[in-house]
């Protein structure tokens, strides 16, 4: 606050240049990374074989193998939940002061998801908790956000986590694009994963690629419309990026984009490349990412997640990583994208988490085309009734039933 005295405007200007200095001096950013995926996968070639599709057409033509699907007790809360908690084991919780939960599944109109989550992890009472919506947008929202609370204050940490579980209705086009996933970030001064540079490129347009009214529990698409919409936005960002100070492309070590298909990534590179003059080949194109979408080939679209499994993937996969510069390319559907980028710290290998994201990949139950079918129609009750779920998942958390018009969560025994 200016003091209102003979000097009070000296002091005014010398105060914003200490809060600049200090700010611009740390440094912030992803300090741990932890993911959650659904209990069920459905290997797209049992759905190729279903719609008697050639299954070279999803594991080549959008490149996905198999996509998770949420147990009946499984939903965007019980996967944060569950991505979130060994960040806690691991660095307690106890300067934790913000709880941003990024999803376009929500489960109620008016209460963040985040607080379920809160309440499940027992994180302290004295955080603030909200819920952020934008497509697959709102985990980078989240990320930026969270960077600037602790830039502003180093002492803080913000728990970020995108959670989401993509759905398209039966027999549409969308219905191999499916997914369910989640990825926690612990957001920290003097990260020891990922160091986020002050500057990013941002775009924000209008169009109807792909949305879901209220009372849709599937999203609406149109899927030709959306590849476009994604190479403009992102190409957009893109632009605005370097004219905010963003780093040349050759100095990106690779790029971790959006992966509704893990093939969107590799034609959303061709146009980037191309714009920044630096001209690609598909097959270079998919060379340069392939670090980058192991596991989104496996879980499919996991929307706002999407991208930071794309990044836990390079993380886990490269190891020579350390001091080079990444760049992030967020897309969401509407439309908003982000392009920023940041400087892998050294020693980040020794906080990885590669075993346990593998290990939750290759514990989910692969079911057949029936109890896929059967899943997907179950529908969500409206009656305020009394509702148990069956005792399926084996993740920390689950969502036990509902009651009242409330969901009941516990933790898993
Ligand atoms: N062998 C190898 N490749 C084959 C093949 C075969 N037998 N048959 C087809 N292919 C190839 C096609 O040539 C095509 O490749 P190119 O795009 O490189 O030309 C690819 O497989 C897909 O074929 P189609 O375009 O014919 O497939 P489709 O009409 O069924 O639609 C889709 C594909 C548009 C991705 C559809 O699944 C969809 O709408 N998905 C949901 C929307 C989506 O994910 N959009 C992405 C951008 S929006 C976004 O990113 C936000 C978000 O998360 C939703």
């Amino acid at each position: 606050m200016a003091v209102p005295d003979r000097s009070g405007r000296a002091r005014e200007e010398k105060d914003v240049r200490a809060i600049s200095t200090s700010t611009s001096t740390v440094s912030v950013g992803i300090h741990d990374i932890s993911t959650a995926t659904g209990h069920y996968a459905l290997p797209l070639e049992t759905l190729a074989a279903q719609h008697g599709i050639d299954p070279q057409k999803f594991l080549v033509g959008i490149g996905q193998e198999a996509m998770s699907l949420p147990a009946e007790d499984e939903d965007p809360v019980t996967l944060a939940a569950s991505a979130a908690a060994p960040i806690l084991a691991r660095h307690g919780a106890e300067n934790i002061r913000t709880v941003l939960f990024a999803t376009e599944t929500g489960v109620d109109q008016s209460t963040a998801a985040g607080v379920y989550v809160h309440s499940l992890l027992g994180l302290p009472r004295t955080a603030r908790t909200v819920e952020l919506k934008q497509a697959c947008y709102s985990g980078t929202a989240a990320l930026q956000f969270a960077a600037s609370l602790v830039a502003r204050d180093p002492s803080q940490q913000v728990l970020v986590i995108a959670s989401d579980i993509a759905r398209y209705a039966l027999d549409s086009g969308g219905e191999p694009t499916q997914g369910a996933g989640a990825v926690a970030m612990l957001v920290a001064a003097d990260p020891a994963v990922l160091e986020l540079d002050p500057f990013s490129g941002v775009y924000t347009r209008d169009i109807p690629d792909f949305w879901r009214p209220n009372y849709l529990s599937t999203a609406l698409v149109d899927g030709k419309l959306s590849i476009r919409a994604y190479i403009d936005a992102l190409t957009g960002a893109w632009r605005d990026y370097r004219e905010h100070g963003g780093r040349a492309f050759e100095d990106l070590a690779t790029i971790c984009y959006h992966q509704p298909f893990t093939k969107m990534a590799v034609k959303a590179h061709v146009a980037l490349a191309e714009v920044a003059g630096q001209p690609v080949e598909k097959d270079v194109a998919a060379a340069q990412l392939a670090d980058t979408l192991h596991y989104n080939r496996l879980i499919g679209n996991s929307y706002t997640a999407s991208m930071y499994y794309g990044l836990a993937s390079l993380l886990d996969h490269r190891e020579d990583l350390a001091g080079q510069a990444v760049g992030l390319a967020s897309y969401g559907s509407g439309s908003v994208s982000e392009f920023f980028s940041g400087t892998v710290r050294d020693g980040y290998r020794s906080h990885g988490r590669a075993a346990e994201t593998r290990a939750g990949i290759e514990a989910r139950e692969v079911i057949d085309y029936a109890r896929y079918r059967e899943l997907h129609e179950r529908e969500v009750p409206v009656d305020g009734g009394e509702h148990e779920l069956p005792r399926v998942t084996r993740a920390p958390f689950r969502l036990a039933g509902y009651s009242g018009h409330r969901r009941l969560y516990e933790r898993n025994a």
